[in-house]
């Protein structure tokens, strides 16, 4: 549901600019401290963080590589904690090798290297306390601390569950799965668990030229799989990574997982009915009469938005009975008109072409072939649509479109209006009535970026000469006020500066107002934008710093001002201790 605005939409802070420091840079009045980083222990059994003496071992009990989605869930519950302890939970999208081993080799890694990169991707859980200055810490023991990782067994459920496509020889039951991989954004459910979701799952097969032609190499062809070998060379060492062995261990790829936090050991779940894709993220909303309505991009040129609608009823009295909620319910794809309406299109086996002539003779096979499905009903081409998120305050949902260099002039429509989109643009969407359930919407472009005096920029008509350059945005979050958050991937490509954090009222009279808040390391994109409770304090995912150099050849010394750059998670505050943007 809707809360309501605690303070006035207008943000206070002076704008910073675009820079090329190496170091994160936030506006006067505000500081930030390093919470964790890459190699810092999170459970008995690693060893001090050493880039020459690093072992599996240690990397399992450590925290992890690239951090993109954060979350903060209070303790000592979700519904009833505070500001001042929470379990930080970060997604570790994906491994540099090239900033991780000294003197590695593309193309030839060692079985021990191929290991560390294993332990290394999935996220971390990790207990998070705040001083009296506002800064935060985290306890390297706890009972809430946590590694999953690329091996950590996982249960699939929901629909497509056993379906013949998702059973290999080490996993006959079609059931049990090692891993998530490349889990990009994310979300956290009402009832404080963690949805994680699997991106560009298609790099880690190698060997999709070697199978015969046929729905299963169509299906991998459809997804992105390579074709010869992948890049980090996992199938060297682990069959279920080389095609030519198990043709179908990608179907056990590309799902949102759900990981509940407060239980330590419980299994993680791939959860089948939110669909199979490049999943960027999954922001859930509750709608008035109490379904659960998840939020989805999948992450690619002329790929597609989604909505989830749960058909069960959140509980919020009962934490249990919501488990199981996303395991039953509509899946949902976007087709955009031009005259500023749109609608929702279910995707269900037998509505119009999904039919088993076509290849989905069930739903589970609609789940499992996703894409393919959104292909054939017609939904509209998007410009890589990363975060999809509703905004907690107005109800309007907010689709972010990265950038694609690649639409051309004849395939500009008017959801994606620049051909060459290298800045991309975010999409406002209202859900007819407020309703996320709701089957139809109408639609209008929110910013459409980059260098304010492009003249095919738009910042919903707030004037240009005031606002700050922005371009590729990735995630965004809402503060309690309704201000959105936008972190950005990609500013060195286009602004040949570093990637940074921007807030913009979504109403008022400065809707549109764009300012930058925060400047990342060289090398970096900023992910997992996320506030505490009381908007204190702000959380941002430092990923790869120092990409685009080596050990050997670093770009980057951030954050310890040494040759090997960490990523990491910064937690931001302001001086006086006040609520942050005001
Ligand atoms: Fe991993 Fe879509 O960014
Ligand atoms: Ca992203
Ligand atoms: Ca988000
Ligand atoms: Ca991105």
């Amino acid at each position: 549901g809707l809360v309501r605005a605690k303070s006035a939409g207008s943000l206070g802070f002076k704008p910073i600019s675009l820079s090329t420091e190496d170091r994160v840079l936030v506006p006067e009045g505000y500081t930030t401290n390093v919470v964790i980083r890459w190699g810092d222990p999170i459970g008995r059994g690693a060893r001090r963080f050493d880039v020459n003496n690093w072992d599996v071992r240690s990397q399992e009990n450590a925290f992890g590589y690239n951090v993109d989605y954060i979350s903060w869930l209070p303790l000592p519950g979700y519904a009833s904690g505070n500001s001042r302890r929470a379990i930080l939970w970060a997604n570790h999208e994906y491994t540099n090798p090239e900033l991780m081993f000294p003197g590695y080799k593309p193309g030839s890694p060692s079985k021990e290297q191929v290991d560390i990169e294993l332990a290394a991707h999935g996220g971390t859980a990790v207990e998070v306390r705040r001083n009296a200055d506002g800064s935060i810490y985290y306890l390297p023991v706890s009972v809430y601390n946590r590694r999953i990782t690329a091996t950590t067994p996982m249960e699939l459920s929901g629909p497509a569950a056993g379906h013949p496509l998702l059973q290999t020889k080490a996993d006959p039951t079609g059931r049990r799965v090692l891993g998530m991989l490349n889990n990009c954004a994310g979300g956290t459910t009402p009832w404080g668990t963690i949805l994680t979701a699997e991106e560009n799952f298609n790099q880690y097969f190698a060997g999709n030229n070697a199978l015969p032609e046929g729905p299963i190499k169509r299906s991998h062809t459809r997804y992105g799989l390579p074709e010869g070998n992948s890049g980090r060379r996992w199938e060297l060492f682990y069959d279920r990574f080389d095609l030519t062995k198990e043709p179908n261990e990608p179907f056990r790829h590309g799902w949102i997982v759900e990981i509940d936090p407060y239980d330590p050991t419980s299994t993680p779940k791939k959860r089948t009915a939110l669909g199979r894709f490049k999943h960027e993220g999954a922001e859930t909303t509750v709608a008035p009469n109490g379904q659960v309505v998840v939020y989805m991009g999948d992450d690619e040129r002329f790929d597609y938005l989604y909505k989830f609608v749960s058909k069960g009823r959140f509980n919020p009295a009962d934490r249990k009975a919501n488990m199981n909620l996303l395991d039953e319910g509509t899946l949902y794809v976007a087709k955009f008109n031009s005259d500023g309406t749109g609608v929702w299109l279910p995707l269900v086996q037998g509505n119009g072409p999904l039919t088993a002539a076509n290849g989905f003779a069930s739903q589970a096979d609609v789940l499992i072939n996703t894409r393919l499905a959104a292909d054939l009903l017609g939904a509209t081409k998007m410009d890589r649509p990363e975060d999809v998120e509703r905004n907690p305050v107005t109800g309007a949902v907010y689709a972010v479109m990265t950038n694609n260099s690649r639409r051309t002039a004849a395939q500009v429509d008017a959801v994606n209006p620049r051909a060459d989109n290298r800045h991309g643009h975010i999409v406002e969407i209202l859900e007819n009535g407020n309703d996320p359930t709701a089957t139809t919407f109408r639609w209008a472009l929110f910013l459409v970026c980059g260098e304010p005096s492009d003249p095919s920029t738009y910042f919903a008509g707030f004037p240009k000469d005031k606002v700050s350059p922005v371009s590729c945005p990735d995630n965004i979050t809402f503060d309690q006020a309704g201000n959105m958050w936008i972190a950005t991937d990609g500013q060195d490509g286009t602004f040949r500066k570093n990637d940074a954090v921007y807030a913009v009222p979504t109403q008022g009279p400065e809707r549109g107002y764009v300012r930058q808040f925060m400047s990342a390391p060289v090398g970096a994109e900023i992910c997992g934008p996320i506030f505490t409770l009381d908007n204190k304090n702000f959380f941002a995912g430092i990923q790869h710093p120092g990409e685009g150099g080596t050990l050997e050849k670093p770009v980057s010394s951030w954050p310890d001002g040494t040759n090997v750059p960490r990523p990491s998670v910064v937690a931001v505050r302001k001086l006086d201790g006040g609520v942050i943007g005001s």
